[in-house]
């Protein structure tokens, strides 16, 4: 069989599996989702984790993204009357910095939780370059997200998370992050997070299945069912902003909400 042919065969059978609803257990994509993120060799691993040049993203777009999160943030803040400087700022799944350069202008410390070790330097090395030296790392397995809190209870001002939740093994594993960042903020502390949505067509699911082939699109939620969510477990959900196609990494449906755990 020809590789044109192989790779006809193979899309069929994807297609009808992702159509048959079949899904992955969460233990098995939190295996295959370590395997991936814990390897700097894997295919289009420097793209996937958002690292500048190199295989990476061109650096003129690395340098933009984080740019109009940290505006969401500081509108967010100037609408509250919030202008006391912050002393912590927490990113999960931090990559290769491409948040921390913009947000660490405005945090004393800034603590970036990572599956890849890789990912960790290379966070530090964007920050080292702009002459920041209050990076502190967090390594964790994915199977093991609570870890991350040890130490770190109550005491940040902002839980930033970018083009993370779509690479998580469950809507439920969605749920302990969120717990996570519950347990880490301090009161009237805000949550920047960032998930890819789902509308009515069945194949903006998340595909739960093939974790290399589909890592983007892992988990995706309702955007009532998230804004719910947050507001079950605890926190005040305060806004969302759609971006229906985001031209900086050729991907679809975000949106970022911005919640706050009560005072
Ligand atoms: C697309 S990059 C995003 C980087 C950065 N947040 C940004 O917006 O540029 C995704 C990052 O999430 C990390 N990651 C994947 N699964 C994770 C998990 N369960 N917990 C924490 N980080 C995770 C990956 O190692 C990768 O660095």
């Amino acid at each position: 069989m020809s590789a044109a042919v192989r790779r006809i065969v193979t899309n069929l059978i994807i297609g009808a599996i992702q159509k048959s609803g079949l899904k992955q257990s969460e233990q098995v994509i939190a295996k295959d989702a370590q395997r991936y993120w814990e390897n700097a060799n894997q295919n289009n691993f420097r793209s996937n984790s958002h690292w500048r040049g190199d295989q990476g993203l061109e650096d003129e777009i690395w340098f933009e993204l984080g740019k109009s999160h940290l505006s969401l943030l500081q509108e967010h803040l100037k609408a509250a009357g919030r202008s006391k400087p912050l002393d912590r700022v927490l990113e999960w799944g931090c990559g290769g910095g491409a948040n921390a350069v913009h947000f660490a202008r405005i945090a004393s410390e800034y603590v970036g939780v990572e599956v890849s070790q890789d990912s960790l330097v290379e966070c530090r090395k964007a920050l080292d370059e702009i002459g920041y030296h209050g990076f502190i790392p967090v390594q964790i397995d994915v199977s093991d997200p609570e870890k991350a809190g040890d130490g770190l209870e109550a005491t940040c001002d902002v839980f930033l998370c970018t083009y993370v939740f779509e690479l998580i093994p469950s809507p439920e594993y969605g749920e302990r992050l969120l717990k996570i960042a519950l347990r880490l903020l301090r009161p009237g502390g805000i949550g920047l997070i960032q998930i890819k949505y789902e509308t009515l067509a069945s194949n903006t699911r998340g595909h739960r299945w093939s974790y290399r082939r589909n890592l983007a699109n892992m988990t995706t939620y309702p955007i009532d069912r998230f804004w719910q969510l947050t507001e079950e477990l605890g926190f005040i959900p305060k806004s969302v902003v759609l971006r229906p196609t985001d031209r900086l990494v050729k991907d679809e449906r975000y949106a970022y909400f911005i919640v706050e755990k009560p005072k």
